[in-house]
């Protein structure tokens, strides 16, 4: 029987990985903390043939720790699903001799400093940028590279917004760069994270991300997402709709820049997300790529767009077989999260309206939580996902949707 190492089932993704496994008949090991395995709820649980615990706050250890366990138990792929793990899931497989990315270029598939330097060694489109460990260093290096305000300043090594400001004018520096240093550990394993913080210049347009599957180096594009975000000065997701409404101009433009991205981190057995703008016609630049599933549910929006599992072709390739790739339905999937107008006390929704398009909603916020501005992530409360035969027509639905529900918050 085929055997996977999954680093970290927490999370969506995880969960979506683990029955996708099963689904493939394959024997899933688990590798997280103790503390975080007893609340794996138990529906992903019975899913788990054996479980490593290992410390992620020491990613050396935990490679070496990872590949022990995955020689012991003869793995024949290693996968994460959880994102400040990719990196470390590029070296386990590389160093078990299974199918993975460069191992070389492991870290550039998370660190947007490390990740930023690839880009631009192998001229991928993507924003200028600078980095520095201190706002005194970033300013002098974004005036020698002769970086224009407005700059985008984000922490290296976060994720889901945080610590990711617009910065108007050089007075607002050193905040931002105080913002973007305000994580220094991930959450929930206490992985130390690198402190630096890069200066990027800003790129206008329309967002997107992509969905793609590597095999042996070959791509293969799976999806093409449309993001929603706010427009003020922080950048919070408020949803995403699969397919995106395209041009084919438009589309290859978005498609090529991904290439050109997923070429100069070392990609070569797995699956991408790729986080990109389409700028002006013909030009687009790429925010990141990670080595691993998307978050936000997208793997589900893919599914119910086009029928193609995500998880399955990420577990088929990490093991060396071939993916399913063809897609089997077209239709149109998005997702909206469900924010508060301001911060506040959470207090409950209300108006989520009774439809067969609205396939799933959910509400993980307890009442009585403190929740701060809308301004990242973390203020989320819930989300709802809506189907519908087109795009255009999903996300009119997804709007009316909504716009019916109200996230009751009270003042502080
Ligand atoms: N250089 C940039 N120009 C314009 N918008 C950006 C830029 N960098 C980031 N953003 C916006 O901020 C969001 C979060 O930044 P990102 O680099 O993806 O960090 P995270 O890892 O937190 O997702 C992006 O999805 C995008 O909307
Ligand atoms: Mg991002």
């Amino acid at each position: 029987m085929t055997k996977l190492l999954l680093i970290e089932a927490n999370g969506n993704a995880g969960e979506d990985l683990l029955r996708a496994a099963e689904a493939l008949g394959v024997r899933t090991y688990v590798a997280t903390h103790a503390d975080l395995y007893e609340k794996y709820p138990q529906s992903s649980r019975d899913l788990i043939a054996g479980t490593v615990f290992t410390d992620f706050s020491d990613l050396e250890q935990a490679r070496k720790e990872l590949v022990a366990y995955g020689r012991e138990t003869g793995v024949d792929g290693v996968i994460t699903g959880w994102e400040f793990f990719s990196g470390l899931s590029t070296l386990v497989a590389a160093d078990l001799g299974l199918p993975s990315h460069d191992p070389a270029l492991a870290d550039a598939v998370r660190n947007k400093r490390a990740m930023a330097e690839a880009f631009d060694q192998a001229g991928a489109p993507a924003p200028r940028t600078v980095t520095g460990p201190d706002a005194e260093v970033l300013a002098a290096r974004i005036a020698e590279a002769g970086l224009d305000y407005p700059l985008v300043v984000k922490p290296a090594e976060n994720a889901g917004s945080i610590g990711v400001s617009i910065v108007r004018e050089a007075a607002g520096l050193a905040r931002a760069v105080e913002f973007a240093q305000g994580w220094p550990f991930e959450f929930p394993h206490g992985t130390p994270l690198d402190n630096s913080v890069l200066a990027q210049e800003y790129v206008g347009g329309v967002e997107f991300s992509v969905e793609s599957a590597v095999v042996d180096g070959a791509v293969r594009h799976i999806a093409v997402t449309q993001k929603f975000t706010t427009d003020d000065d922080s950048r919070a997701e408020l949803g995403h709709t699969v397919p995106a409404e395209l041009s084919s101009g438009d589309r290859a433009t978005l498609l090529a820049g991904v290439e050109a991205g997923l070429s100069a981190l070392g990609f070569r057995h797995g699956i991408a997300h790729t986080e990109i703008k389409l700028v002006s016609p013909g030009v687009a630049k790429i925010i990141e790529i990670g080595a691993r599933p998307p978050g936000d549910h997208i793997m589900k929006l893919v599914r119910l767009a086009t029928g193609i599992s995500e998880a399955a072709a990420y577990i088929d390739i990490a093991v060396g077989k071939a993916p399913s790739l063809d897609p089997t339905e077209e239709r149109a999937a998005a997702i909206r999260f469900l924010t508060p107008p301001s911060a506040g006390v959470f207090r409950g929704v209300s108006g989520v309206p009774e439809s067969e398009h609205v396939v799933e909603a959910e509400v993980y916020a307890e009442p009585g939580k403190e929740i701060g501005d809308p301004t990242d992530n973390v203020a989320r409360v819930g989300y709802v996902i809506v189907t519908a035969g087109s795009t255009t027509e999903v996300n009119e639905l997804a709007n009316d949707v909504v716009g019916a529900i109200t996230v009751e918050v009270d003042r502080p």
